[in-house]
């Protein structure tokens, strides 16, 4: 039995499971398509929303170096990933990779987890998103009936309309097809970097040096301490509770990790990469480099344009311009905010409906959702199923905390995928590597550390909503996908 819970599914298991024609996805896109990909989900509630939080909260003006750490950890992360994408070029991201090297209830583990993230993390954007539009009609005189606006502090029975309409009609667009969706996230990825790039830009002629003393705020004890809201590093050492400071820089980059989050999703595109080896690689690294430079630069120019402690919460970038008397371009960055979430919202649920059609297509969930559409070619049963879980949870949950909750299933999965780069160097020294991670064993135990100081960052009570989700995981695995695995009819042995 315990051998059947660490079966593997070899390398080239996995890439001859692809070309079966009716599980096959359709191989278009290029490296500037999956750069464009990783954009276009990494931009998103984390700059546009959190900075403002963080910074009035957590860190000062020093946000920017917790968007620099945050990066640090998704760049040695994404080093891993990258070794891994152009291996096994596979849809289904990590959960894909440990199959091959942890074995079948890890993988499995992985790939619960990973729903968790991209499900919960649509569901932010959603929501986030619902908000940029409900300011901007509110700007043009239209206001929604409070039982159709946010759930955020909403008293009595809401549903946030336009969050859930948000994931419905994205959901139609990626049935329809990828090449489809990465055209319209092209489109869309263009308009919000420009305004990222105008927030730089102009911001830059706002910002006062007295902003940013000081840089470093000196540290304030909060009185929380010792209950499930604390970082756990905390409860686990007993330090007492303090924003601001060096340690409120550590907290604050657990928390816009989230802005980072997506870049791990370019990998699940990799089996409809035309050239995964060389393209992957590129993608996963060059769309990393470019959302942290340009989040360290919106970061600063922000902190710079107002004092840290009058930063606003909801829509921090737009409400600095009209803090510094420019409300046309709060307008503006409203409008790209509204449009560049629709992008991100639409790449996580991609990313979460293929690995829910790897998992399908090992037996593991239902088989009936790894049948492709006939004419479209996409994973449309997935899709669709996991398109209206989405919208009912965006429609009617608040979910400032769920947030966390993403961060460390995302975190979570950067460990394995760091941990099953090594195993595989031992186990398939032979397998050609398009993209080698550098430093082995080095670089991937210097990810797991930074994930898990992250993670030692987050609230003891995301902790056990975390276990709480992987309990539930592992009931439905013992029920349903050890019986129904692919792997186990197969009676293939691992490939070693
Ligand atoms: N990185 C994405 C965002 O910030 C998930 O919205």
């Amino acid at each position: 039995m315990s051998s059947a819970l660490f079966r593997t599914k070899n390398v080239e298991q996995s890439i001859q499971d692809t070309e079966e024609p009716e599980h096959a996805l359709k191989k278009s896109l290029s490296a500037l398509d999956l750069t464009v990909f990783g954009v276009g989900v990494i931009i998103g509630t984390g700059i546009f929303v959190l900075t403002g939080k963080v910074a009035k909260e957590n860190a000062g003006p020093a946000v920017s170096l917790a968007f620099v750490v945050a990066g640090v950890v998704c760049a040695l992360a994404a080093l891993c990933y990258a070794e891994f994408a152009s291996t096994v070029p596979v849809a289904g991201s990590a959960y894909t990779f440990s199959y091959a090297t942890l074995g079948e209830l890890p993988a499995w583990i992985i790939g619960w987890d990973l729903i968790l993230e991209f499900a919960l993390g649509t569901a932010v954007v959603a929501v986030g998103w619902s908000g940029y539009v409900r300011s901007l009609l509110d700007n043009v005189g239209w206001h929604l009936p409070a039982a159709l606006g946010s759930r955020e502090g909403a008293q009595g029975f809401g549903f946030d309309i336009l969050a859930a309409v948000l994931v419905l009609v994205l959901t139609a667009i990626l049935v329809a097809g990828v090449k489809l969706s990465a055209r319209v996230t092209q489109v869309v990825v263009a308009i919000k970097v420009t305004v990222v790039l105008i927030v730089i830009i102009a911001g830059a002629f706002f910002a006062s040096g007295a902003n940013y003393k000081p840089f470093i705020p000196e540290p304030v004890p909060v009185a929380a301490g010792g209950n499930l809201k604390a970082p756990l590093i905390q409860l686990l050492f007993g330090w007492a509770p303090s924003n601001f400071g060096v340690m409120g820089i550590f907290t604050a980059a657990s928390v816009v990790f989230f802005a980072f989050i997506g870049f791990d999703i370019v990998a699940t595109a990799a089996e409809e990469t035309r050239n995964p080896q060389r393209d992957m690689p590129r993608g996963i690294l060059g769309s990393l480099f470019i959302c942290t430079a340009l989040y360290v630069g919106v970061s600063i120019v922000v902190t710079g344009m107002q004092h840290y402690s009058s930063l606003s919460v909801d829509a921090p970038l737009a409400d600095a311009f009209k803090g510094v008397g420019h409300p046309w371009y709060a307008g503006v960055i409203s409008f790209g905010a509204a449009v560049g979430l629709m992008s991100v919202c639409m790449i996580l649920l991609l990313g979460q409906t293929r690995v829910f059609f790897a998992m399908s297509r090992d037996g593991l969930l239902p088989r009936f959702f790894s049948r492709v559409h006939p004419r479209f070619r996409t994973p449309h049963r997935p899709t669709i199923l996991l398109g209206v879980v989405v919208a009912i949870v965006a429609g009617f949950t608040s979910l400032s905390e769920l947030a966390e909750l993403v961060n460390i299933g995302t975190l979570f999965a950067f460990i394995v995928v760091a941990i099953a780069v090594v195993i595989l160097r031992n186990t398939r020294p032979d397998l050609h590597r398009a993209f080698r991670t550098p430093f082995v064993p080095w670089v991937p135990i210097l990810s797991v550390c930074a994930s898990l100081w992250l993670m030692l960052n987050l609230p003891a009570e995301t902790w056990l909503r975390f276990a709480i989700w992987l309990v539930i995981g592992v009931v439905v695995y013992v029920l349903y996908g050890r019986s129904h695995s692919r792997l186990s009819s197969r009676e293939e042995t691992p490939a070693r």
